[in-house]
């Protein structure tokens, strides 16, 4: 039986959300075909003696160190197949401004932006000429954490601070009144939109996403042309960034074209989470869909196995639930 090792925790802003998307993997690994274990990440260097032994390391890292193709790395260089993107198309996806710059370069509509190094590099003009309102963003951030939707120059500059203080470049981007949705790409083949709706805030901030009520999110149908164009910028991206096994493209949609926002290599898996969602619609129980993930990730990364040496994995226990997933009513997790 393979030993399957659910990574979680890790040292990004988003470690709470980490927890949740492992303890609902470790609930739902099929205990049939594998022995599920948890491994909590608590800094950088843990990593490498934490997955010595493991067959599979089922990634349930958000953010930097983990979505961005560092642990990646780690894991290539000990031989131990990993789950979800690889190393490039992980770093791309975690910078906003490379990968937007990337699929606009194929067609893919994107909101226009500024990409700033240095404070000293905001240019009140250039965020004028852009256009207010505008969104200022943490170029690598998650979660909307350091995120500011600024209406006027007023408030321009402690926007552009706060974001700097989450990352070391930040986005200015041109603020896109929109109808939200999702779409979860699963081996290549997109799985049902979903459409979100923030309840009480402006747009997608952390409390949306987190707090009990803070978002409406369903699959929803979209009108025939709209679903071809939405299909076709996801699957662009998905292929551009070099993306493999499963990912998520955020979007916005206005007049009837949608502007893509950034593309998640490691989604939320939590319950309630977007992806698992729209492939409960598409058929996939939450353990189908983590053999679909296993299995695929497993195919992408044929050859690394037989360089795994089996050594043990010591002090850790084995979590397990029932199979098919668990709604929480109102309980909302994005990332
Ligand atoms: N340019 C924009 N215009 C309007 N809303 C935006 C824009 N950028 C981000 N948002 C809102 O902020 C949320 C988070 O932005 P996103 O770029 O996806 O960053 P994160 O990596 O934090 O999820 C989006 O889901 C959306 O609701
Ligand atoms: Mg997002």
């Amino acid at each position: 039986m393979k030993k399957v090792g659910v990574i979680m925790g890790g040292v990004s802003s988003e470690y709470e959300v980490s927890l949740n998307t492992g303890r609902e993997m470790l609930k739902h690994l099929d205990r049939s075909k594998y022995e599920g274990v948890p491994v909590v990440i608590h800094s950088r260097e843990e990593l490498v003696d934490a997955v010595k032994g493991l067959d599979f390391a089922l990634l349930a890292l958000h953010g930097a160190y983990g979505e961005d193709g560092t642990v990646q790395g780690t894991l290539e260089t000990l031989g131990i197949p990993y789950s979800g993107s690889g190393v490039l198309a992980s770093s791309l996806c975690m910078d906003k401004h490379l990968s937007k710059t990337i699929i606009r370069s194929k067609g893919v509509h994107t909101p226009d932006w500024l990409c700033l190094d240095r404070l000293e590099d905001l240019s009140p003009e250039a965020v004028e000429a852009l256009g207010y309102p505008v969104m200022v963003k943490p170029n690598s951030g998650g979660s909307s954490i350091g995120m500011t939707k600024v209406n006027s120059s007023a408030e321009l500059r402690s926007a552009v601070e706060k974001a700097f203080a989450a990352d070391r470049s930040v986005l200015i981007e041109e603020y896109t009144e929109g109808q939200e949705i999702t779409c979860p790409i699963l081996g290549g083949t997109l799985l049902p939109v979903i459409g979100i709706r923030s309840l009480g805030a402006d747009w997608f901030d952390y409390s949306a996403k987190y707090e009990l009520g803070g978002a409406e999110e369903r699959v929803i149908q979209l009108p025939a042309e709209l679903e071809e164009r939405v299909h076709a910028a996801a699957l662009a991206c998905y292929q551009a960034l070099k993306c493999t096994v499963y990912a998520r493209v955020d979007m916005l949609v206005k007049n009837g074209i949608p502007y893509v926002l950034e593309v998640n290599t490691l989604p939320g898996m939590t319950g309630t989470s977007l992806l698992p969602r729209s492939a409960l619609a598409a058929g996939y129980s939450f353990s189908g869909l983590l053999d679909e993930i296993i299995s695929g990730s497993l195919a992408e990364r044929r050859g690394m196995e037989a360089a795994v040496e089996k050594q043990g994995v010591p002090g850790i226990q084995d979590v397990h639930g029932e199979a098919g997933i668990q709604e929480v009513q109102g309980v909302v997790n994005y990332v």
